[in-house]
């Protein structure tokens, strides 16, 4: 089997490469570098340098490489941007997605697998968020995943392509410093950022109705979540016509407080949170069931919360080497 993996130049993409080729499948990488990195693409693996909005390119990508699957992580991925650029969202996301599914089609590959996300769900009002738990997004780029859902499920039934909208809950980690997420975008790296600049982390609202009062959700290492794509694509492969909404996340709760706390303790900084005033559309708690996954794949995540942690400082301090000469704290 070939793949092609779209965005397997950014950040959980080249996770998601090494995971295929390291379970022997082949990879091409069809990536804009608009965020990704052509580096992280490993030897041997061809990168296609393209726009999923490029129909012709596509088509050609998929005809040159002889691709037998799909996995599409390749998208603009940042909430708040989505606000304020609706529109480059919709088009990035949502007809990106549509011209790659017209030429998948017309090419007669037989899977294909969507990056999703838990943001589909929104502000859900339950202990843990079930794939029937109603889906609500807040943001544009939540739509734009929810949109996604859609269009791919569509297109399966219509065609008889084998789909998977794989919802990853918070990502975070790094197989090798030089994969780590480069961007400061989520609490792991928004706390180094704060440490290293000697600045306390910021606990953005210390009054929700959970067990400390801060935000709780449920993080998964990114390596767990490549080995999940693997899995995915061997099911979607051993069964023509599949249709697969999976969950990608822990089934654990872990607060904002807990997560700086943990911080501290892994780096040997140790500087107490301020509280900041709550951030608007900031759900309480977001937390997956991780039963359909296990059921249907059998796949469960191996890391916990620490591995993330020092993985992700690895590659933060690579970048920041002058986060790692603050004195210990403990
Ligand atoms: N990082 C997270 O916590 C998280 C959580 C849920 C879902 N996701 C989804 O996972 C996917 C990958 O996210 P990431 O964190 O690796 O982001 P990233 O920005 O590191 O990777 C996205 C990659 O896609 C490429 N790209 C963007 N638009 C493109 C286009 N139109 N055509 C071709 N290439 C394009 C970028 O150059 C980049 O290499 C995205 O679909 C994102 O929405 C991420």
């Amino acid at each position: 089997m070939t793949w092609l993996i779209t965005g397997g130049a950014g950040y959980i993409g080249a996770h998601v490469v090494r995971a295929m080729t390291g379970a022997g499948e082949r990879a091409v990488v069809y990536d804009d570098l608009s965020t990704g990195i052509a580096e992280r693409v490993p030897d041997g693996v061809p990168l296609v340098v393209g726009s999923t909005l490029d129909g012709e390119r596509v088509t050609r990508a998929l005809r040159d490489h002889e691709v037998t699957g799909v996995v599409h992580l390749a998208a603009k991925k940042q909430v708040g941007e989505s606000v304020d650029r609706p529109l480059h969202y919709y088009r990035e996301n949502v007809e990106g997605l549509r011209v790659l599914l017209a030429a998948v089609t017309a090419a007669r590959v037989p899977s294909f697998v969507f990056s999703s996300s838990a943001a589909v769900y929104g502000m859900p009002d339950v202990h843990l968020v079930t794939e029937e738990t109603p889906c609500a997004p807040m943001s544009p780029y939540g739509e734009t995943k929810l949109a996604g859902e859609w269009l791919v499920r569509a297109t399966g039934r219509a065609t008889g392509l084998s789909t998977a909208c794989l919802r990853y809950f918070n990502v975070a980690g790094a197989a090798a410093p030089e994969l780590a997420d480069v961007g400061v975008f989520n609490i792991v790296p928004m706390i180094f950022e704060r440490l290293t600049a000697h600045e306390p982390p910021r606990v953005f609202g210390a009054d929700y109705p959970t067990p400390d009062g801060t935000c709780v959700r449920d993080y998964i290492h990114v390596t767990d979540l490549a080995e999940a794509h693997v899995a995915t694509a061997r099911a979607l492969m051993a069964t023509p016509g599949r249709e697969l909404t999976l969950n990608v996340g822990r089934g654990e709760g872990v607060s904002v407080r807990e997560m700086i706390d943990r911080v501290n303790e892994t780096t040997g900084h140790a500087l107490p949170p301020v509280i900041a005033p709550r951030r608007p559309g900031d759900p309480a708690r977001v937390v997956a069931s991780a039963d359909r996954i296990a059921t249907e794949l059998g796949w469960k995540a191996k890391h916990d919360v620490q591995d993330m942690i020092r993985s992700a400082w690895e590659g933060w301090v690579r970048l920041h080497p002058e986060a790692g000469t603050t004195t210990p704290g403990r």
